[in-house]
């Protein structure tokens, strides 16, 4: 076994006995020596070990004093894993999501439904004026489609971010794209035909089952552990398998996925496209969460172990700098000419105002510091909105436990009817998103997403309180 299996054991050891309760709040876990000697690891394996625990968020640093449990580790269980179906289903969340939209996005409704922070968390004075200047100087932009790629510095800075990560993007192999979506759509197109069946993690971010649907492709929902993410067992069983049911892609969310938050440990990530790579299987990483890490360092994505160009990673500004500017990108690994041609198709180029706008604040150095507060903020709110729920849901309500990112997963209890409560929650002016948007099937049905990126006011304290209250009648 590689020292990076072991460490990831011996953390998996730790974690499990700090969320079981065996280890309380307070308590000081042993110091690396310690450690070392009790499990019979090397010292690396041992500092590996609890790094990794303290970048769950399960542990605290004392300088001089070591790693001490954190009194947010032991509360509430944590979500109970859904083995989902093992066959390859046709989704159907479209016209779900049509019905749900005017309530998700009423705007005088508490808006915990969409997945985005509010406004002032945003440097949107900032980009709105590299934008005006922008115009200024070049208003002939707005008489130009432009590169059909995007403008080149925007795209030399995102890859040069990227290579700070180990991924070595070429340039054609990276094109600037409406948002994500735009990304998402344009991969999925050009590596799989109406009828393949993408392999995605359970449960999935509704926008992939959107346009799985909207393809006419199948979705095969893999066993997905809340913490850890896409079990490498499971999809090694079906790349292996001959049956209908064999994935022709895998589509996922590696770092702080949405909904669950879960994040894939490096060690699987790098099986997990090893394993593709073997099967002959592309993969298309949504990266958009990647870069809001609550400890230590941003999570790789599983494009920095592509050896082959065999992993489309797409992402955009939306989680971080700007929704409204439908920013994004797609690096298009071994599908590039497909890529393009799609994008012509699609959409032509990519509106440019808005990218100098954003090249232009890349280039100020303004984007690590703006994303080091969102960090922070969105840690301190995922944090207060966890405490909140713990008190006021009812007795066996689950939550994740998400290490990045600002939207929490919540299992109520059994039999309870998340359509209902989001009905009934939209009653009293609260958006929330059901757990069927989330699904194959009719795994989570008793759950809801909640987006903690809002200002924690006493508006938002309360409509906590009144989910509670609304759910515990359910
Ligand atoms: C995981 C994930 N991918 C993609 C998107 C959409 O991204 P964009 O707005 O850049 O198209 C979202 C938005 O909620 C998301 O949560």
């Amino acid at each position: 076994m590689g020292t990076e299996a072991r460490y990831e054991r011996l953390a998996a050891s730790l974690a499990a006995d700090i969320r079981s309760g065996k280890r309380v709040a307070g308590e000081r876990l042993p110091s690396v020596r310690e450690l070392a000697r009790l499990r019979h690891v090397s010292i690396n394996t041992a500092i590996a070990a609890l790094r990794r625990v303290e970048q769950l968020g399960l542990t605290q640093v004392r300088p001089q004093a070591g790693y001490f449990v954190c009194a947010s580790a032991t509360r509430a269980p944590e979500i109970a894993q859904v083995r989902p179906s093992r066959q390859a289903r046709s989704v159907a969340v479209n016209q779900l999501i049509a019905t749900l939209s005017n309530a998700v996005d009423a705007p005088e409704n508490v808006p915990l439904g969409t997945a985005v922070p509010e406004a002032s968390w945003f440097p949107f004075k900032t980009l709105a004026a590299n934008a005006a200047r922008s115009l200024r100087a070049q208003p002939e932009n707005l008489a130009l489609y432009g590169e059909l790629a995007g403008v080149p510095k925007l795209r030399n800075q995102i890859r040069s971010r990227y290579r700070d990560l180990g991924c070595h993007i070429d340039q054609e192999e990276l094109l600037i794209t409406n948002g994500c979506l735009e990304g998402l759509n344009l991969a999925l197109r050009a590596v799989a035909k109406p009828g393949a069946v993408i392999a995605v993690e359970s449960p999935a971010y509704f926008g992939f089952l959107q346009i799985i649907e909207g393809l006419g492709m199948k979705a095969l929902a893999l066993d997905t552990d809340p913490n850890t993410g896409l079990s490498v067992q499971g999809l090694e069983t079906v790349l292996a398998s001959r049956s209908s049911s064999r994935p022709d892609c895998l589509l996922l969310a590696s770092s702080f996925s949405n909904p669950s938050g879960a994040t894939i440990p490096e060690a699987s990530k790098a099986t997990i496209v090893r394993l593709c790579a073997d099967y002959e299987v592309p993969i298309i990483e949504d990266d958009i969460f990647g870069e809001l890490h609550f400890h230590g360092s941003r999570p790789l994505p599983l494009k920095s172990f592509d050896r082959r160009g065999q992993v489309i990673l797409c992402s955009s500004f939306s989680k971080t700098l700007a929704p409204g500017s439908r920013i994004g990108w797609v690096a298009a690994g071994a599908w590039a000419d497909a890529i393009r041609l799609g994008k012509l198709m699609l959409s032509q180029a990519t509106a440019t105002p808005m990218q100098h706008a954003i090249s232009q604040y890349l280039q100020e150095h303004r984007f690590d510091r703006h994303l080091s507060k969102l960090r922070a903020t969105s840690a301190e709110h995922i944090q207060r909105f966890s405490e909140a729920i713990d008190r006021h849901f009812p007795v066996g309500t689950r939550i994740s436990r998400p290490i990045g990112g600002y939207v929490l997963w919540v299992q109520l209890p059994k039999g309870s009817d998340a359509e209902l409560l989001h009905e009934r929650a939209n009653h009293n002016k609260i958006s929330i998103l059901p757990g069927t948007l989330f699904s194959t099937g009719n795994e989570y049905r008793n759950c809801i997403r909640i987006n903690c990126a809002r200002t924690w006011t006493n508006q938002v304290a309360t409509a906590i309180k009144q989910l509670g209250q609304l759910a515990a009648e359910l």
